[in-house]
């Protein structure tokens, strides 16, 4: 990775550990500002997808806004020098004490997703005397054609404002006193990998921005989410130029800001999950490796049947050598059969080998969990020749710390 081995820094580090690409994170999102230079624009990255202080503050000092769905992620932000009028506050649950904190911090925009939501932002914008800004989340009744647990665009789902009602509600808003529109905004999904679902559902939206100019409602700017896919094994996603290609003559015609969301695209490919093979156990069905990191510190197969490449963390200077490769299930030591990292992989192993698991570096670490009280991984930034531990492994102890036997009588 850049110019570090990675097999050093599994001796160095230890495993399981996560390893993240500096420049290949730099490089994304360079791609998403290059590629809608000719239009004012902000790329919110999404912190759920790696929330590690130094990948954020690499973003942030690189110019980035983000996108949080929690007090805790906007905490990550300021604490990592983000901005926090660039930040835009997403999600379907945001409770009393999480909008104070974010009005009194100055956030830059709440994607409000129910009335019932939009009631509320006004109070606590009256009781702070502080006019809350806001755009409606917009449901555009849209198949992202992705995942169904990661489809958010449908009317099923439990996200945004329909399509239908979306006026009605910006008319409702534009009656309230600490309420002050500002955009509109839309998500339709996660690892999408064509084109034309975005670009149906900016359609939609941009159908909305009509009826509501003609109502007398303008807004400042349109934020059209995350959820471009990436390369994880065989996809073939469409490029982030080819994105841009394909919205830019819809979207320079609005003249609004464009806001965009993306967390995988930017950190996915910049990271790997290194792991150890502790154990092999071939069996007359199925031959498995049992690795040191589980389905606690990557649970995506678990959870989406999501494929992940693996390679070994040595390649041989000719390439992958298919002589005595043997199909391997890669599992961890859980007791769970659903404790799976990848199925049936050809690949060449013996006990002590480190393996890569790449694209490793969104919703890897952030959906990691403590089951069977496993602390959680370490993680490591690299750039250039130099690399920096940027989150230690747990401690055991650290695990129970805060619990307490019960003493009452
Ligand atoms: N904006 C909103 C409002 C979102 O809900 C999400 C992701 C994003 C932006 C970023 O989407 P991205 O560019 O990363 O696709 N854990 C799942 C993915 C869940 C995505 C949830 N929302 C996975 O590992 O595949």
């Amino acid at each position: 990775m850049e110019q570090v081995s990675i097999d050093e820094l599994a001796k160095q580090y230890g495993t399981p550990c996560y390893v993240y690409s500096k420049q290949a994170i730099l490089d994304v999102y360079q791609a998403y500002t290059d590629s809608f230079a000719s239009l004012n624009h902000q790329v919110c990255y999404a912190v759920k997808a790696n929330s590690n202080l130094a990948v954020l503050g690499v973003l942030a000092q690189a110019g980035a806004g983000f996108d949080i769905v929690s007090r805790g992620e906007l905490m990550r932000v300021l604490a990592a020098g983000g901005v926090a009028s660039r930040v835009v506050f997403s999600g379907v649950g945001k409770t009393y004490s999480d909008i104070e904190y974010a009005l009194t911090q100055g956030i830059g925009c709440f994607n409000v997703e129910s009335i019932s939501e939009l009631t509320l932002i006004n109070d606590v914008a009256k009781s702070l005397d502080k006019p809350a800004p806001i755009s409606l989340r917009v449901n555009p009744n849209v198949d992202a054609k992705t995942h169904p647990y990661i489809s958010t665009g449908l009317k099923d789902n439990k996200f945004g404002i329909t399509h239908e009602d979306a006026l009605a509600v910006y008319q409702q808003a534009a009656d309230l006193s600490h309420i002050d529109i500002v955009g509109i905004d839309c998500h339709i999904g996660s690892q999408l990998t064509e084109v034309e679902p975005f670009v149906a559902a900016l359609d939609k939206v941009i159908e909305l921005i009509h009826s509501l100019r003609n109502a007398g409602i303008e807004l400042q700017h349109i934020d059209l989410g995350g959820g471009l896919g990436v390369r994880y094994i065989d996809e073939t996603p469409v490029s982030i130029d080819e994105f841009a290609q394909a919205l830019l003559p819809k979207l320079s015609e609005l003249g609004l800001t464009v806001f965009f969301e993306p967390g995988r695209s930017i950190v996915a490919n910049a990271g790997v999950l290194l792991t150890q093979v502790d154990v092999l156990k071939p069996t007359e069905h199925k031959n498995f490796a049992i690795v040191d990191a589980a389905m606690n510190d990557l649970i995506r197969p678990a959870l989406y049947q999501a494929e992940m490449a693996v390679i070994p963390s040595v390649l041989p200077s000719d390439g992958i050598d298919t002589d005595g490769t043997q199909p391997w299930d890669i599992v961890g030591a859980i007791c769970e059969t659903g404790d799976f990292l990848a199925k049936d992989r050809l690949l060449s192993l013996a006990t002590g080998d480190v393996l890569a698991i790449t694209g490793a570096g969104a919703y890897g670490f952030t959906m990691s969990s403590n089951y069977n009280s496993r602390p959680r991984a370490s993680e490591v930034m690299v750039s250039g020749d130099s690399h920096q531990l940027i989150r230690k492994r747990e401690t055991i102890e650290a695990l129970y710390a805060d619990e307490a036997l019960w003493q009452a009588q």
